[in-house]
């Protein structure tokens, strides 16, 4: 263990595409229970280096630590298994199952005493979908989405599907919860119910969050603490009064000389 209450910490990471430093030198931490927001223009580095955290992205150079543990070299599905959920930008569920299986998949990974039981053990495979079963539809009544669990998730508008994915990803009850642009693709009055919910999972489950996003209205009233980025670089981090205020920054984002 290295910091207590270091939910996820990235030290020095650097991703090199060719002759581009997408990502160059990043440093962060997001602490237990903290909000942390990305922010920054278009071509910044903050999905690179999202994906430098869930692990479908190899750093070129530096460190990720979750919860403490070097995690820089261990794949994407066994980040999962120590706590790291996500969201995507684009949504992605299970086409051809119902909202309840598609958070069931999430939840039984979660419960699984693994494949072995699941293969040869009956019983063994009985009591995990239990589990899985009564995991998914907590965290359904939970999100006062219970009304959703028949149906099948390719039909859903993207206000809801999004709750669902939200959904899922907390069925695997996560310690740091990534969540990329969860605001896209929702008009104003669906993205203002959605930082409500986001505050309240916060508040009840009290899981760490990156957020990756656009929108200011989502990142001020959700984030303790807020990241720029720009060319790859940390620009100016601060309290979301701070960054808002910040020359540099709003040079960045709307043009104003600084
Ligand atoms: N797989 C890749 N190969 C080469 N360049 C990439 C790759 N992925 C991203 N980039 C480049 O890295 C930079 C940062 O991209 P990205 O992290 O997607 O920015 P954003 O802040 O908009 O999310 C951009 O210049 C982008 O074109
Ligand atoms: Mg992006």
């Amino acid at each position: 263990m290295t910091l207590r209450g270091t939910a996820l910490e990235l030290r020095d990471v650097g991703v090199r595409f060719g002759s581009l430093d997408a990502v160059d030198g990043v440093s962060l931490s997001v602490h237990a229970g903290e909000v942390v927001g990305l922010i920054g223009p278009n071509g910044a580095g903050k999905t690179v280096t999202f994906n430098v955290v869930t692990g479908l992205q190899p750093a070129t150079r530096g460190t990720v630590l979750l919860g403490g543990r070097d995690v820089t070299r261990v794949p994407a599905h066994e980040r999962t298994a120590m706590g790291l959920a996500r969201t995507f930008q684009v949504v992605q569920l299970f086409a051809g199952m119902t909202v309840l299986e598609n958070l069931m998949v999430a939840a039984h990974r979660f419960t699984s005493a693994g494949v072995v039981t699941d293969a040869l053990r009956l019983p063994g495979r009985k009591r995990a979908l239990d589990a899985a079963r009564e995991r998914a539809t907590a965290v359904l009544a939970f999100l006062e989405l219970s009304h959703l669990a028949d149906v099948e998730a390719s039909l859903l508008p993207v206000g809801q599907a999004r709750l669902v994915e939200l959904a899922r990803a907390l069925c695997l009850k996560p310690t740091v919860l990534l969540l990329d642009e969860p605001a896209s693709g929702l008009d104003p009055a669906e993205t203002a119910d959605f930082v409500g919910l986001l505050a309240e999972v916060r508040a009840t489950l009290g899981c760490a969050m990156l957020l990756v996003e656009h929108d200011m209205g989502v990142v001020m009233p959700l984030c303790d603490h807020v990241v720029v980025m720009n060319f790859g670089k940390v620009l100016a981090a601060g309290t979301p009064e701070q960054v808002r205020l910040d020359p540099e920054v709003r040079t960045a984002y709307l043009g104003v000389p600084a």
